[in-house]
This record gives structure tokens, C-alpha cells and sequence, in this order.
């Protein structure tokens, strides 16, 4: 599979593909973002099939914001621990809006993904909404962060 891959039409995409990001759109009713007005749902597809899903969630003190795809990470490792992740999807619309706009893991989120791929040793697809209306799928975690920081320096 190539590292990424753009799909101009919702209905260009798989079944599965659709599936997952019906199930972070659905999680964006928990987004909790007072602040930002800005609700990002993710679901993440195990290897049994099983589907977790997060939504960011803010706080008064900026800072200990959290993202939906860490709220989510976080969340199967401590209630799956061992089951290999194999997909994501990513959304996000306004406040009060319907609409999905566009929105891509920050780097924080990359890494942490990328340490959730490591540590199963096999990739994690990751799907989102990109500019233009495109919904870009991603092979792995490390395609979306090359270099990142990697804990094996640290031993
Ligand atoms: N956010 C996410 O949850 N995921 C992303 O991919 C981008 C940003 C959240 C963090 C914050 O609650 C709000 O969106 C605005 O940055």
C-alpha cells in the first residue's frame, strides 16, 4: 500500500473505511471543547473487530487539553492492553455545525501513535479529512511522523 492515499468522494472509500469514521463522528457528541468550539471524534478498530472512541476534551487551564486521537490511544491501552490497534479515523466539525471540516493529528498525537505502532510492531492506518474535502488514508503512524523520537534512545 502506497505511504498515502487520496479519495475525492466519501463514497470512494471501503466499507470498513466508512464505518470508522461514521463511529468518530459519532463520538464527537462527547467532544468536551467549551473553549474552542472546535469537536474532534475518533474510533480506532482493533484486531476482534471491537471499536474505541474518543473526543477531545478541554480544560479551563489550556494547556491539559487533550486531543480525541490521545484520548483514544490512551483508552485501549488501558482497557485492551496487547490488542493490536490496526485503524483509526479522525473528525472534527465546528460547534453547531454539521459539516465535517478538515482536521489532522498535531504532532503530539504522532508521536504517541507512533509509539502505539512500535509497540505492537505492525502499522496503524490512519484516516482523516484533508484540505479541499480529500479524505487522505495513511498506511502507518510512521508515515505521518518520520523521525519521531524513538524510546530505543533511551536505552
Ligand atoms: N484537537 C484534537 O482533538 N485533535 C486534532 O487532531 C487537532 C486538535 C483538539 C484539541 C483542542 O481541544 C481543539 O481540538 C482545538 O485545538
Amino acid at each position: 500500500m502506497k505511504e498515502f492515499a487520496t479519495f475525492s468522494h466519501i463514497e470512494d472509500l471501503d466499507s470498513e473505511s466508512k464505518y470508522r469514521i461514521h463511529k468518530a463522528k459519532e463520538a464527537t457528541v462527547h467532544s468536551y471543547s467549551p473553549y474552542s468550539k472546535f469537536c474532534v471524534g475518533s474510533a480506532i478498530i482493533l484486531e476482534d473487530g471491537t471499536v474505541i472512541t474518543g473526543a477531545n476534551q478541554e480544560n479551563a487551564s489550556y494547556p491539559l487539553c487533550m486531543c480525541a486521537e490521545r484520548v483514544t490511544l490512551y483508552a485501549v491501552s488501558a482497557q485492551f492492553p496487547g490488542k493490536r490497534i490496526m485503524k483509526m479515523a479522525v473528525v472534527a466539525h465546528k460547534k453547531n455545525h454539521k459539516e465535517l471540516t478538515p482536521a489532522s493529528p498535531c504532532g503530539a498525537c504522532r508521536q504517541v501513535l507512533l509509539e502505539s505502532e512500535q509497540r505492537q510492531h505492525r502499522p496503524i492506518e490512519v484516516i482523516m479529512l484533508g484540505p479541499e474535502e480529500k479524505w487522505i488514508k495513511c498506511s502507518s503512524a510512521h508515515s505521518l511522523l518520520p523521525f519521531g523520537f524513538d524510546g530505543k534512545a533511551l536505552e
